[in-house]
């Protein structure tokens, strides 16, 4: 190899470096506000639990929260609500899946693995559809007794699982805990 070919190459190997260095500081800095927007600001941390008084809270209906920005369902479920959302069989769902982050890994979207443990007759879920994100209209809406996604027709059911229409998941729940009879914590 010449002294000049060498030289050549050399200068190839640093040309080519330097612009897959200019990639990355690229996708670096296109990157990074994804994950600033990833870590919470301190009034979101400050916010991140909450506790609900649901004893106001009849039988047959719902109270609405705000919760990190967005709205949580807390719905008491009438005894036909509850039988309802048993009867279903899993291969009747579009979704499988519980969505529940209170129940370690992916468990199958039974009416058991979507109410509140121990108490089955509250149900708690995060009230945006899972389509492109539109608030569902709750008590009894749509064909299946449940909460009805107006935007694009999304038909959820009495245990909050989707039964009809775009949306691709059962609404999704949030971690939630009863650390009294009447007292439901968020977060
Ligand atoms: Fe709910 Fe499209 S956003 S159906």
């Amino acid at each position: 190899m010449s002294h000049a070919e060498d030289h050549e190459g050399t200068r190839r190997d640093f040309l080519y470096y330097a612009t897959a260095g200019a990639g990355v500081v690229a996708t670096g800095a296109a990157v990074w506000p994804l994950v600033n927007q990833m870590n919470p600001s301190a009034d979101v941390q400050a916010l991140s639990s909450i506790r609900v008084d649901v004893s106001g809270v009849e039988r047959g209906t719902q109270l609405t929260v705000k919760y990190l920005g967005k709205p949580v369902f807390i719905r008491l479920r009438t005894q036909e609500e509850i039988d309802q959302a048993k009867a279903v069989k899993m291969d009747e769902l579009v979704d499988t899946i519980a969505r529940n982050p209170n129940i370690k890994g992916n468990v199958p979207a039974t009416d058991e693995n979507r109410a509140m443990a121990g108490k089955e007759e509250w149900l708690v879920m995060i009230g945006v559809c899972t389509h492109l994100g539109c608030v569902p209209l709750g008590n009894n809406a749509g064909d299946f007794n449940g909460w009805f996604c107006p935007c694009h027709g999304s038909h959820y059911d009495t245990a909050g699982r989707i039964r009809k229409g775009p949306a691709p998941e059962n609404l999704h729940l949030p971690v939630a805990e009863f650390v009294d009879d009447t007292t439901l914590k968020l977060g």
